[in-house]
């Protein structure tokens, strides 16, 4: 174990040595989700409590290293890796995974930034409450990690984004001292709300390390339905049925492209994925959540998918009988990352568009695509209810790889973006940007935003130490 490094003897006294990891295999820090960039630390911090956190920022401060805070190290955009200089330092907040407090009155709870998405939904459920956000990672990303990125999933279109889920935030700041904003106040108008700036900064303002999150109450019933759609705008016109008819009980509606379902059965084939080889261009997700009953959730739901059919926007449906049928029929939407993954190289986007305008979208940039690039696979899936895509780019069968990834405005995210501005949408609806779009963020937000922001970065952070290179490039 080299000791050479005063730096590196200064964090062990901090975190205890066995919590500064500069040796062996240091992969699952260093290398992204995607497996997109192999950065090389300095040193992987694994602290314990915010006063260990605050010790370690300033230690890294005071000998001018840059920190790296990471999650679960689930991020999409290489933001939570180091660079290959071997000079940052990554803080794990890992260790940092207790619950702090439950407040079943106020309906909050308050975390180390450090726990499991999943932990979180859990310690809620089994208290009698709903913890509302839900990704395909929940099972290893961490609260800090959502609210670096202000992460969405599945249940945005009900309950919001991460930000919409948080009353307060504790955070050490790039000086390391600790910023504790834990109210869990509902209402508080005592100037720039620095919890906002915080969300969604991916690590380049300061270090998350506990936050107050909001609860509801748990429905009664859930039911889950998978319906076959014959068109985008059909899932459009559905969508505003559910709104109708289900109101606040639309918790969740994901439609995917049959195309995405296919990647689905050939990479997993144990997954059973209905209305399979037929016709249908897009199949839907959509949950309903009643604080009734059973029964009255039932029957809405089926009163739903009735007048749908009646008006040709549902072709075929299925309704989950059991948790466990909900579960697989989520499980199906889910996997479709994975099985992308699993089929080789691609470009993913998550783009969004007023729900009201992505058919059009679709059908316009689809069609230059192929035109492009003859042969391109359309993985097109994603958060509909929230005007979210993943509309993702398969390169084409033995194709040129170098080709396809061509980054200028000829290339597929040239073609992706142009059109994503002309419909005013956003290149980055929840991924947020990192360094993989970071040279994107500035050709696509207007320079008046991005002086701003660099103001806001240099204010807080004026040394540039945290998650340099990250977001935004500090000249
Ligand atoms: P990390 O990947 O470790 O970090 C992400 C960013 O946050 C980095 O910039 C990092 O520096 C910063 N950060 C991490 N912790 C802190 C902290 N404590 N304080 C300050 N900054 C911090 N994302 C969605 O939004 N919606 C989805 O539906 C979704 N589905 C996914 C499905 C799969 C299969 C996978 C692999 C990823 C998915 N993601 C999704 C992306 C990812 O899971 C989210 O971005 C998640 O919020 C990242 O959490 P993490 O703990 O892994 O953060
Ligand atoms: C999803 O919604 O599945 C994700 O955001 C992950 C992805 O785009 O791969
Ligand atoms: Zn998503």
């Amino acid at each position: 174990m080299s000791t050479d490094n005063p730096l590196i003897t200064q964090l062990r006294s901090i975190v205890g040595p066995t919590n500064v990891l500069n040796e062996g295999d240091l992969s699952a820090w260093e290398l992204d989700w995607r497996k997109r960039e192999r950065g090389h630390a300095l040193a992987v911090v694994r602290p314990a409590s915010t006063a260990e956190v605050a010790a370690v920022v300033k230690a890294c401060a005071a000998a001018g290293v840059s920190i790296v805070p990471q999650g679960g190290n689930t991020g999409m955009v290489v933001g939570s890796t180091p660079d290959a200089s071997g000079t940052q330092v990554v803080l794990s907040l890992t260790r940092m995974n207790q619950v702090r407090a439950l407040d079943g009155a106020n309906l909050t709870i308050t975390v180390d930034a450090g726990c499991v998405l999943q932990s979180i939904q859990d310690a809620c459920e089994q208290a009698g409450f709903l913890f509302p956000l839900s990704l395909a990672s929940e099972g290893s990303c961490t609260i800090g990690g959502n609210l670096g990125t202000n992460a969405g999933g599945t249940q945005v279109v009900r309950f919001g984004n991460t930000r919409e889920l948080c009353l307060g935030l504790e955070v050490v700041t790039p000086q390391g001292e600790i910023w504790d904003g834990l109210t869990g106040l509902r209402k508080d108008n005592t100037g720039y709300d620095l919890r906002h700036l915080m969300i969604g900064s991916e690590g380049t303002l300061g270090v998350i390390t506990g936050a107050t999150m909001k609860l509801y109450p748990l429905p009664k019933a859930q039911l889950t339905a998978f319906a076959a759609v014959p068109s985008l705008d059909a899932a459009v016109q559905l969508l505003g049925l559910a709104h109708q008819h289900l109101s606040a009980g639309l918790t969740g509606f994901e439609v995917m492209g049959q195309f995405a379902l296919s990647l689905v059965t050939k990479h997993f084939a144990q997954i059973k994925v209905p209305f399979q080889n037929t016709d249908f261009p897009y199949c839907v997700v959509l949950e309903n959540s009643d604080q009734e009953s059973e029964a009255h959730a039932r029957e809405r739901f089926e009163h739903l998918l009735e007048v749908a059919m009646e008006q040709g926007c549902v072709v075929d449906a299925v309704v989950a009988e059991s948790i466990t049928q909900a579960r697989a029929l989520w499980h199906i939407r889910e996997s479709i990352p994975l099985a992308q993954a699993q089929e080789g190289l691609n470009i993913k986007h998550d783009i969004s568009i007023a729900v009201s305008r992505i058919p059009e979208f679709v059908r316009q940039t689809d069609a230059l695509l192929q035109a492009a690039y003859p042969g391109a696979r359309l993985v097109n899936y994603g958060h509909l209810g929230d005007g979210n895509l993943h509309y993702n780019v398969q390169a084409p069968e033995g194709g040129d790889a170098e080709a396809f990834l061509r980054d200028d405005e000829k290339g597929v995210n040239g073609i992706v973006y142009g059109m994503v501005d002309q419909y005013k949408g956003s290149i980055s609806a929840e991924h947020g940007i990192g360094s993989l779009k970071r040279d994107k963020l500035v050709q696509h937000k207007s320079p008046v935003a991005l002086d701003m922001m660099r103001a806001i970065k240099r204010a807080l952070d004026p040394h540039n130490l945290m998650n340099p290179g990250r977001m935004l490039s500090i000249k």
